[in-house]
């Protein structure tokens, strides 16, 4: 009687042990076209005829995006893609170390990192609870192992190549999709190919050309290009510990740069630290977005970054102000009215310690009369004190200059009596929104202001479309002097047109 028990009992397990064996004798092949949720990857396999056959014939590891990561990528599906997936070799979940090889030349290593407990194939998660599966070819005894871990990520191969895959130095020669030919022409600069085409493994930041400005790329060195490599470790970004620091090759005695990743709002960030400086490296840090992530490569991984590392940006001085007379006497586009104002004498009033607010009528102001006039005959005239007149209703001299907003706001209820050089005069300012431009009206005309608050050492410029001029003004013309006459004259035709 017990004796019969334990028979049944024996006979049981060897009938389960049976039925699980022919189970696992499903060749992985069969195994994923099973699978409805691994069906995007089994018609890719089914198109390409590299995979398909090597996992027909020979011993092989097989990383398997469930359906969901296909509708997650972005990419182009094609047969290097699909090969990218299946690696030389058996591998089980315990096995997996450092790198797998593809089944096709030319494609970069599949990189394999571990995190708490995890492991990731390149950027893409294992789901540990569905892999694993192991499984002969064939059930004969020519069958070859193979191995399928299910995975959470699309692999991308991104930079393929026909005999050996591309070294991180290849790839940003050749690739014109990412824009960095300027870091590189940086790598070349200081001779450093080498450390993009050492053998190993090492996580390569490639800062975008955008950001490379002038003052940007003087400032990259070869230290700033070292720090932009962390070596012997290949990083991608969702396996790699947030916030650890990484020693970068810019570590010598005197400078001292270190990395980390940060992971702030579905974005990945990179940090530099500049821990040791000197006279051209800023200690502290910067941190600068990765824009394009995860490119594996022969010994590495490569990561485009929107700014340089331990590059800051350039520390505006403000340009230090001129005197109203040295902007005058230095614009080509001022020059008529600081002439004017020259043989007028008129300029000695802007020498004064004081503060001004002028309103000085850009060259094209006077031209506008210009054909009109004879401006050489005009400064050989006797009649500056005429000029000066005129040029001193511009003038406003005090202890303070005012900016077009001030006087926009002393003026919104009416017009705004300013003491000028030439005396008291209404000043309305209007606002043209649109264009974004004040108006000045004075004595009923209308004059554009070119460009408000011009910062001067001793006061504000507001450079103006129309001197201050009115019909009156041509009403007592001295009647001495032909040309000066012809001036008047021909500004009144202007000014009544
Ligand atoms: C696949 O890789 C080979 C080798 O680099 C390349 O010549 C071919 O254009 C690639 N095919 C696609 C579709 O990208
Ligand atoms: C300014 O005007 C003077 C006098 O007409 C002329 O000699 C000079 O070349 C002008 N300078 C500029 C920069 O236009
Ligand atoms: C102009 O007036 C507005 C509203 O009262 C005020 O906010 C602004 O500061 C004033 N601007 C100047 C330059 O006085």
């Amino acid at each position: 009687m017990m004796c019969a028990r334990l028979t049944t009992i024996f006979l049981l397990l060897i009938v389960l042990k049976r039925r699980e064996a022919v189970l696992r004798k499903l060749p992985v092949l069969k195994y994923i076209a099973q699978h409805d949720d691994l069906n995007k990857f089994y018609s890719q396999l089914y198109m390409s005829a590299l995979s398909r056959s090597s996992l027909n014939y020979r011993e092989v590891t097989v990383f398997a995006p469930v359906n969901e990561a296909f509708r997650r990528f972005g990419g182009d599906l094609n047969q290097n893609l699909t090969s990218y997936h299946v690696a030389y070799n058996a591998y089980r979940l315990r096995d997996l170390n450092t790198y797998l090889e593809p089944i096709q030349k030319g494609l970069p290593p599949l990189w394999v990192t571990k995190l708490n407990g995890d492991i990731y194939v390149n950027n893409a998660m294992i789901l540990l609870s569905r892999s694993d599966y192991h499984a002969n070819n064939r059930q004969d005894n020519l069958g070859k192992p193979q191995v399928l871990h299910i995975i959470d990520e699309v692999l991308d191969p991104i930079a393929t190549n026909l005999e050996n895959p591309q070294s991180a130095y290849d790839f940003l020669r050749k690739s014109k999709d990412y824009g960095v030919k300027k870091f590189v022409r940086k790598i070349e600069e200081y001779k450093l190919e080498d450390l993009f085409n050492e053998d190993g493994g090492n996580t390569y930041f490639i800062p975008a050309d955008e950001a490379m400005d002038e003052y940007k790329s003087k400032m990259t060195d070869s230290y700033i290009i070292k720090a932009h490599i962390i070596p012997k470790r290949v990083l991608f970004t969702r396996p790699v510990p947030k916030n650890s620091i990484y020693d970068t090759l810019a570590d010598v005695d005197y400078i001292y740069i270190l990395l980390s990743f940060l992971n702030e709002k579905d974005r990945y960030y990179v940090k530099s630290n500049t821990i040791l400086g000197d006279a051209t490296h800023q200690n502290g840090e910067i941190k600068s977005e990765i824009i394009h992530a995860n490119i594996p490569v022969k010994n590495g991984v490569i990561h485009i970054i929107k700014r340089p590392l331990g590059v800051f940006d350039k520390i505006l001085t403000k340009f230090p102000y001129l005197p109203i007379l040295d902007k005058l006497s230095n614009d080509p586009y001022l020059n008529i009215t600081y002439n004017l104002g020259e043989k007028s004498g008129f300029n000695q009033l802007l020498s004064q310690p004081k503060k001004f607010t002028f309103f000085v009528p850009k060259d094209q102001a006077w031209s506008s009369l210009k054909n009109l006039y004879d401006y050489d005959k005009l400064l050989r005239l006797g009649y500056m004190n005429e000029i000066k007149k005129v040029l001193g209703r511009h003038l406003i001299v005090g202890d303070i200059p005012y900016s077009m907003e001030t006087l926009y706001n002393a003026s919104s209820s009416n017009c705004v009596y300013l003491k000028t050089s030439s005396g008291r005069a209404c000043f309305t300012i209007l606002y043209k929104s649109g264009d974004k431009k004040f108006v000045i009206k004075w004595n009923n005309i209308y004059i554009d202001v070119y460009k408000a608050n011009y910062e001067c050492s001793n006061g504000l410029i507001h450079i103006i479309d129309r001197p201050l001029v009115t019909n009156s003004d041509y009403e007592n013309v001295p009647e001495e002097s032909g040309s000066f006459l012809q001036l008047w004259n021909a500004l009144h035709k202007i000014l009544t047109s």
